[in-house]
C-alpha cells in the first residue's frame, strides 16, 4: 500500500500580519480597587477607560472586529449592590461614549440575553445599536449578560422548536442560531489580570483562536498593551489541525 495522501495542495502553516479578530476578557476591576482601597465600582469605572483606550487604537492596529466580555450569565451571583452598580454603570457609560463611537466609525452591538436587565438599559442598547449601524471602521460586540453555554444551548432548543432534522444540524446551522452569527470568530483572545481560564466566553467560536494572557489588570490596559498581544500573535503558528 502506499502512503496515504492528502487531497489539494500543500497546507503551509504560517501567522497573519495581524490578528482581524480580537476578542478580549476584560478582567481584574476588583483587584485594581482593592489595591486602592476603593469599592468594586471604583474598577469598574476605571475599566471603562481602559475600553475606550483600547477601542481608539483597534483600528490603527488592524483589528475589524472587537469582542469585549462586559458581564457573564455568571456575574449576576455578585452581591446586589455590585450589580446595581454594574447596570447604572453600563447605562452611563452607553450615554457617555456614543458620540466618540459615532465620530470614530464603530458600530456597536449586544451579544447575550436581553430580558433579564433594567428596562431603560435595554432601551439604551437598542438605541446604540440602530445609531451606529451604518458605521464601517470596527465592530465592536459587547457581550453582555453572555455565557456560551446557555448560548449554545438556547441554539439547541431554537433548532429542536423549529423541527429541524438531525440530519440537518451541522456547524452552519448551529452557528445560525447563536446570539451573533455574524460576529466573526476571534483570532486572538485576551485575558487580562493575570486569570487563565475562559469563564464561559465564545466557546464555540474560540476553537482555533490564539490565547494571549497578561498581568496587567484591565483598568491599565491601552493600546499599547493591545500591540504588544497583537505581537505576540503575529509570532503564532496557527495549523488548524494540519501539519
Ligand atoms: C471584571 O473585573 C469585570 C466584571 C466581571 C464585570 P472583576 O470585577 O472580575 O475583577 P476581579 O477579578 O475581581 O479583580
Ligand atoms: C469573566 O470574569 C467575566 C467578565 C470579564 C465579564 P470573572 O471575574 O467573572 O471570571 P471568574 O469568576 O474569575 O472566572
Ligand atoms: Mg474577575
Amino acid at each position: 500500500m502506499g502512503r496515504l495522501r492528502r487531497a489539494g495542495p500543500a497546507f503551509e502553516p504560517e501567522a497573519p500580519a495581524t490578528a482581524a479578530n480580537v476578542a478580549i476578557i476584560m478582567d481584574g476591576n476588583g483587584r485594581w480597587a482593592a489595591r486602592r482601597g476603593l469599592p468594586p465600582l471604583a474598577g469598574h469605572r476605571a475599566g471603562t477607560r481602559a475600553l475606550h483606550r483600547t477601542v481608539e487604537a483597534a483600528p490603527g492596529l488592524g483589528v475589524r472586529s472587537l469582542a469585549v466580555y462586559a458581564f457573564s450569565t455568571e456575574n449576576w451571583g455578585r452581591p446586589e449592590r455590585e450589580v446595581d452598580d454594574l447596570m447604572t454603570l453600563f447605562a452611563e457609560t452607553i450615554e457617555r461614549e456614543f458620540p466618540d463611537l459615532d465620530r470614530q466609525g464603530v458600530r456597536v452591538r449586544f451579544v447575550g440575553r436581553r430580558d433579564r436587565c433594567p428596562d431603560s438599559l435595554r432601551a439604551l442598547m437598542e438605541d446604540m445599536e440602530a445609531r451606529t449601524s451604518g458605521n464601517t471602521r470596527l465592530d465592536l460586540w459587547v457581550a453582555f449578560d453572555y455565557g456560551s453555554r446557555a448560548e449554545i444551548l438556547h441554539a439547541v432548543r431554537a433548532m429542536i422548536a423549529a423541527g429541524t432534522d438531525p440530519a440537518d444540524v451541522d456547524e452552519a446551522r448551529l452557528r445560525a442560531h447563536l446570539h451573533a452569527p455574524e460576529m466573526p470568530d476571534p483570532d486572538l483572545v485576551i485575558r487580562t489580570s493575570g486569570e487563565m481560564r475562559m469563564s464561559n466566553f465564545l466557546l464555540w467560536q474560540s476553537a482555533y483562536a490564539e490565547f494571549e494572557f497578561t498581568t496587567t489588570l484591565w483598568p491599565d490596559f491601552g493600546g499599547a498593551d493591545l500591540e504588544a498581544a497583537l505581537r505576540a500573535y503575529a509570532g503564532r503558528q496557527r495549523r488548524f489541525g494540519r501539519r
